[in-house]
């Protein structure tokens, strides 16, 4: 058996003369959690459901349990569950109902009344769909996605009109799902959802990949943003100082005010969180919003690297 549980070579998606996706190579191991992220339009879903069977690709190589998808093998649909970016495909059927019919077509369902608690549907159960809330609605997507005991789940922005608390509770659903040996390639715009809950991302623009990492080797080690330095100068003012370099930074400033006798007051190192490398790569406006604090620290050139 394959480690790998996705594996994507060259993948292009146009829609009559806009190419979509550009290119696109991934591989998601087996029990891995791997995250799809980018603005709106950057190709995610495209991408996925080529992944899902749902839409047909225009070139590459794509492999999905060891199985091309393109060609719809009924195999396939046994072993994966999908939570769909659009919802609300079954608005007649009560809760439980539903649960039951997906669960029958898989061979292993899952107990519908834990996969309802795992949910948080408790109490919902003979609510017919469509007078669930938006989020309750949505937490019966994932409900269906994880009936049938999948070893390979599509999740699409699962968590997109989840309250705080159920955000929590479905990370730690898709959580146990790594630790039951279970795949999950995810979509989100949720940057700290990724970083809670993906063992690596990619950050999809304009249909190409522009990094692919662990969340916080992105941040560390991608050399795209740059380790943000704070301390207070002696009017009392912060001073907020980016460097690739933060420890030849630290020891001049700290030296520094060693020699003078004083103190770096309020002294605060971050390192570039996966925002900060979001919001680099893929916003116009990134360079600005990550303006010093202070006119005598200027930015200087950002150094790209590790990108693809
Ligand atoms: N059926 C379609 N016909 C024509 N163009 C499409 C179609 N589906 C998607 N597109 C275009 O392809 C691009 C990628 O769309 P896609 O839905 O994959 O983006 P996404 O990354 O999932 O965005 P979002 O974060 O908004 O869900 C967009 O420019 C979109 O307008
Ligand atoms: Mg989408």
């Amino acid at each position: 058996m394959s480690e790998l549980a996705i594996d994507v070579r060259g993948l292009r998606k146009s829609y009559g003369e806009f190419e979509a996706v550009r290119g696109i190579d991934f591989e998601v191991r087996r029990g891995e959690v791997f995250g799809l992220l980018g603005p709106n339009g950057a190709g995610k879903t495209t991408t996925v459901e080529i992944l899902e069977g749902y839409r047909e690709r225009s070139a590459g190589h794509v492999s999905v349990l060891g199985f091309d998808p393109g060609r719809r093998p009924r195999e396939l649909r046994a072993r994966v569950g999908i939570v769909l970016q659009s919802t609300g495909l079954y608005r007649h059927i009560r809760v439980r109902e539903a649960l039951s019919h997906f669960g029958s077509m898989y061979p292993h369902p899952r107990d519908v009344d834990e996969v309802i608690a795992l949910t948080g549907l408790e109490g919902k159960e003979d609510a017919v769909a469509r007078t669930l809330s938006g989020g309750q609605l949505r937490r019966l997507d994932l409900a269906l996605a994880l009936v049938g005991d999948p070893e390979l789940v599509f999740l699409d922005e699962p968590t997109t009109g989840f309250d705080p608390a159920a955000r929590r509770t479905a990370w730690d659903t898709i959580r146990s799902l790594r630790d039951l040996g279970k795949t999950v390639l995810l979509t989100t715009h949720y940057l700290d959802e990724a970083q809670a809950i993906a063992d690596r991302v990619a950050i999809i623009k304009d249909g190409r990949i522009a990094i692919e990492g662990a969340p916080d080797d992105l941040g560390s080690n991608g050399g795209v943003a740059r380790y943000r330095v704070v301390y207070r100068n002696g009017t009392g003012r912060d001073i907020e100082q980016e460097t690739d370099d933060p420890t030849t930074l630290l020891h001049e400033l700290t030296g520094a005010a060693l020699a003078r006798g004083e103190r770096l007051e309020g002294l605060s190192v971050a390192r570039p969180t996966l925002e900060d490398v979001y919001l680099e790569l893929t916003s116009g406006q990134a360079d600005e919003a990550a303006a010093p604090i202070d006119d005598a620290a200027p930015l200087g050139s950002r150094r790209r690297g590790k990108r693809r």
